[in-house]
């Protein structure tokens, strides 16, 4: 099978089995019929760089069903089957006049991949409307249940993507949205949005109408250009880093680090350290723009790369590892990679 459908990059790769699961009893029996070989759980391909073909089991989750579990005064808590789309569940969840996940509107992929990465985007985090999930151990087959704590969820990171990386299949996730929500607009862009919307009260629908305005004009359709949002995260350096650097480039656009753990603070990020465009670093080493065959950078923003059509991975991963030493080289800051490379 051609994997090019199946992933936003549009890397024209295969896999040696495909197939699809939705649920726990049919993954477990594709499991079985191939034992012995690599496997790995695909969404929406949307974070995913296939740098060559993939020798063993890919296995397309297709876990479906959305319902409310429970609900007290504040809160609706809503579960979710992995394989649903995630913008659809958003406006499932804004339609039924629940609050939390607006900021996250138009975010590609599925939604059993959100945890894995702790989606984020425009102030908001997955890990503050995040109740619980379920994941189905793939070496024996027990469905476990993972609470906030134990997720450890960071930038984007979890333990999904670490201690427990490739063991895992997340079968549901449950959200604690909000009866009477609490909107968030600190990120300057969406209340400008709103502001040439005409918006004068704020409403879910007038936020994630805003953002999906933003992101539009912003970050490439991945229908039209292959591309899996921002090949890179934002580097957090430390207080002294960041002073050597503001001193040299006043105009770096740098956050408070910790501005973005929740409850204000996160064990994992020291006091002081600064958050780092790394869209502004990539654009100063001039790639902005750059092409070389089809792999290039996004022209209006440096922190995406892009397929104008036939690059491989291994095209677009030799330019990531350039742009990479260019940033160490020119600023002595590190860039490390967001999308998951594959193998
Ligand atoms: P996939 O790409 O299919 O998988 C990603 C990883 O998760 C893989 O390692 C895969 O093995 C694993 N995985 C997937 N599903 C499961 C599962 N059910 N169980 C176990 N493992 C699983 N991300 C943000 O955080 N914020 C953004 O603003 C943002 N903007 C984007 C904009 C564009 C245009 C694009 C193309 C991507 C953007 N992304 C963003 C990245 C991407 O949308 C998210 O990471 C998304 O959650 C990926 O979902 P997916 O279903 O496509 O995952
Ligand atoms: N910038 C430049 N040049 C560029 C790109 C950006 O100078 O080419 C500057 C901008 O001017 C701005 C700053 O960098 O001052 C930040 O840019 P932007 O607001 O576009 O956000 P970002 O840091 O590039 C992050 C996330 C996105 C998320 C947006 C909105 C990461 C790695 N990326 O991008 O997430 O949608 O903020 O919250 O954290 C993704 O993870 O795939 C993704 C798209």
């Amino acid at each position: 099978t051609s994997l090019k459908p199946y992933n936003t990059f549009g890397m024209d790769v295969q896999a040696r089995y495909f197939a699809p699961f939705s649920d726990g009893a049919e993954l477990a029996a594709l499991l079985a019929r191939v034992p012995h070989s690599p496997r790995m759980i695909l969404g929406g391909g949307s974070n995913v760089l296939f740098t060559r073909d993939f020798d063993g089991l890919l296995l397309k989750n297709e876990v479906m069903g959305i319902e409310t579990v429970a609900e007290d005064e504040d809160y609706a808590y809503v579960r979710a089957g992995a394989g649903e789309n995630w913008h659809r569940f958003v406006q499932h969840c804004i339609a039924h006049d629940l609050g939390g996940l607006e900021n996250l509107s138009l975010i590609p992929g599925c939604v059993g991949a959100s945890p894995m990465q702790n989606i984020g985007a425009y102030g908001v985090e997955i890990k503050e409307v995040f109740q619980d999930l379920e994941a189905f151990h793939l070496s024996d087959g027990t469905v476990e249940r993972f609470t906030v704590n134990d997720c450890a969820f960071g930038y984007r990171e979890s333990v999904f993507k670490n201690k427990y990386k490739g063991q895992f299949a997340i079968l549901h996730v449950t959200f604690r949205l909000r009866k009477n929500p609490i909107y968030n607009t600190t990120y300057g862009a969406i209340e400008q949005e709103l502001a040439r919307m005409g918006v004068t009260e704020l409403s879910l629908r007038a936020v994630s109408e805003a953002v999906i305005r933003i992101r539009s004009s912003r970050l490439p359709d991945p229908l039209k250009i292959g591309n899996a949002g921002s090949f890179f995260k934002n580097p957090v350096v430390s207080a002294s880093d960041y002073a050597r650097l503001h001193l040299e480039y006043p105009a770096l656009p740098a956050y408070p680090a910790a501005q973005e753990a929740y409850a204000g603070s996160s064990p994992s990020v020291e006091s002081g350290a600064m958050k780092l465009a790394a869209g502004w670093l990539i654009e100063q080493c001039g790639w902005k723009g750059f092409r070389r065959g089809d792999a290039g950078v996004h022209e209006r923003q440096a922190l995406v790369l892009v397929n104008y059509g036939r690059a491989t991975g291994e095209e677009m991963y030799a330019l990531s590892q350039e742009i990479l030493e260019s940033v160490e080289k020119r600023f002595g800051v590190g860039l490390e990679r967001e999308v998951n490379i594959i193998p």
